[in-house]
């Protein structure tokens, strides 16, 4: 529980500058717990606070923890060029709250896609000790065969890594159909593992990160839902 001036409280929620807050409030566009209040001054406890701004309700959060469906043709680097940036699906407070992607997809990846302003949950869950598995969906060019499941479970060298890096699990779901888990978080590692192992990724889809599943929360593509503390928890695999 804390307690903090309105202003600084909005301005934490991402409502932006603590200038425009102020005036936000001022304006009456700011309502605690369901009463408006006009003074910036006023000092509110954030424990179970929602907030009324231009009639949207907003719960505190103190940080957020979000997942979102990533669509193909999205960027999650901080300065897209070639596409629309990831953080264009979130409403605007995201970004004034500093929320980036907990790791990245490829422009082209679709699936479950963490997102956060909480800097020690970003660093631990990307952190390579931390072996998270993460499952995806690869569409190949070429058939799905035994031996290429058997080299990616065994394991291939990838041109600039001192070992050969291997899936945790692998099952040929289709013709062209591969499931593939991995505990690292490589930079292309799923489409150059299979490039190593002669064959090549069409299209990939991550479809859960450790024991949370994409499907389980009901989210469509371009969607994105906080997470709570259960779901959460299901992040460590
Ligand atoms: N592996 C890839 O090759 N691309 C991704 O986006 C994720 C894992």
């Amino acid at each position: 529980m804390s307690k903090l001036s309105l202003d600084r409280i909005l301005q934490s929620q991402g409502f932006g500058t603590r200038k425009y807050c102020r005036t936000l409030i001022e304006d009456g566009e700011v309502a605690v717990n369901g009463v408006v209040q006009d003074n910036y001054k006023t000092v509110v406890d954030t424990e179970s606070l929602v907030l009324t701004v231009f009639e949207e309700e907003w719960r505190y959060r103190e940080h957020v923890y979000i997942a979102l469906y990533k669509p193909a043709n999205y960027e999650c680097s901080r300065k897209p060029s070639h596409h629309p940036g990831v953080l264009t699906l979130l409403p605007e407070q995201f970004t004034w709250r500093e929320v980036q992607p907990v790791g990245r997809l490829d422009h082209d990846t679709t699936g479950m896609l963490l997102m956060s302003d909480d800097g020690p949950f970003i660093h631990a869950q990307s952190s390579p000790k931390r072996h998270v598995p993460k499952v995806y969906q690869a569409t190949t060019a070429e058939p799905v065969t035994d031996a290429l499941v058997a080299q990616l479970l065994g394991g291939v060298q990838l041109h600039d890594e001192p070992a050969p890096l291997a899936a945790l699990v692998c099952e040929k779901k289709g013709e062209h159909q591969l499931e593939i888990v991995l505990e690292q978080g490589k930079y292309h590692q799923v489409k150059r593992m299979l490039a190593a192992a002669g064959n090549h990724c069409s299209a990939l889809h991550r479809s859960a990160i450790g024991g949370l599943q994409l499907a389980s929360l009901g989210l469509q593509e371009g969607e994105w839902c906080y997470l709570d503390e259960a779901q959460l928890a299901l992040l460590a695999g």
